[in-house]
């Protein structure tokens, strides 16, 4: 049985770039199910971050709907999607947006800090993920003291100590070196087997290949739907 966790219904997003308008996206139909594994390739400027960050309900679209969980989210407070993003949603980027002052540990008790968990309990959380993702020992290092591969574990801690049932991830080899970027893939399928809902924005056609449903995105559209194995 599979369900239906993401369902975009005739998205749209346009962007006025001075008095130009620039449509992203373009009439966008997709549904995803729960502990899918989804790449979206595509040229550069095709519109696949714009459509990640609607998926995580960073941008809403000019129009169309997005039904999570068969929900309407679109023409809802921004609190509430804030708080859906917070309930369903984790993020990782290419640059793995982490704070420079702060230690690893600290940034990935971030989420939780603003969820209002304990100073206590966020130790106690962060330092589990961590110990899953092999970084235990990086624990009081900042950012600038890790590798690549270190920080990009790091984000992705961050995201899972809020326990997402999405995983997005725009571009998360980009910045890291063939074997590292290898290493996070590694991880974020072991995520997925054990059944987050993994969508991966990438350039490395190898790396989109992995995926179970491979999308390709050209001016806006999705123009290729390709599922390689059945997922049950
Ligand atoms: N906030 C924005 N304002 C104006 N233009 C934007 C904005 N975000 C993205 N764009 C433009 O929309 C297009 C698609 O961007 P993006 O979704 O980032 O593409 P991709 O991730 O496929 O490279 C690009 O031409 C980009 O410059
Ligand atoms: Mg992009």
């Amino acid at each position: 049985m599979t369900t239906s966790l993401i369902k975009l219904e005739n998205l749209n997003k346009t962007y006025l770039i001075g008095e130009q308008p620039l449509q992203v996206l373009n009439q966008v139909n997709l549904t995803i199910n729960q502990g899918d594994y989804v790449s979206i390739m595509g040229p550069s400027g095709s519109g696949k971050s714009t459509l990640l960050n609607m998926i995580g309900m960073l941008d809403r679209p000019d129009d169309g709907e997005y039904l999570l969980k068969a929900k309407p989210t679109v023409n809802i407070t921004e609190e509430k999607r804030a708080q859906l993003r917070r309930d369903h949603v984790g993020f990782i980027f290419q640059n793995f947006h982490l704070i420079p002052r702060l230690s690893a540990r600290e940034n990935a008790e971030l989420p939780l800090m603003i969820a209002g968990i304990s100073a206590k309990q966020r130790k106690v959380k962060v330092l589990n993920v961590f110990e899953k993702l092999g970084i235990s020992d990086r624990s009081e290092h900042l950012p600038k003291q890790l590798s690549g591969g270190q920080m990009q574990r790091v984000a992705i801690a961050r995201a899972m100590v809020m326990e997402p049932e999405i995983l997005l991830a725009d571009e998360p080899t980009g910045n890291l070196d063939q074997k590292s970027g290898l290493e996070v893939i590694d991880l974020l399928e072991e995520l997925n087997k054990q059944g987050i809902t993994l969508i991966v924005v990438t350039h490395d056609s190898n790396l989109g290949k992995r995926a179970n449903r491979q999308l390709t995105m050209v001016d806006g559209k999705i123009t290729q739907d390709i599922i390689r194995n059945a997922t049950t």
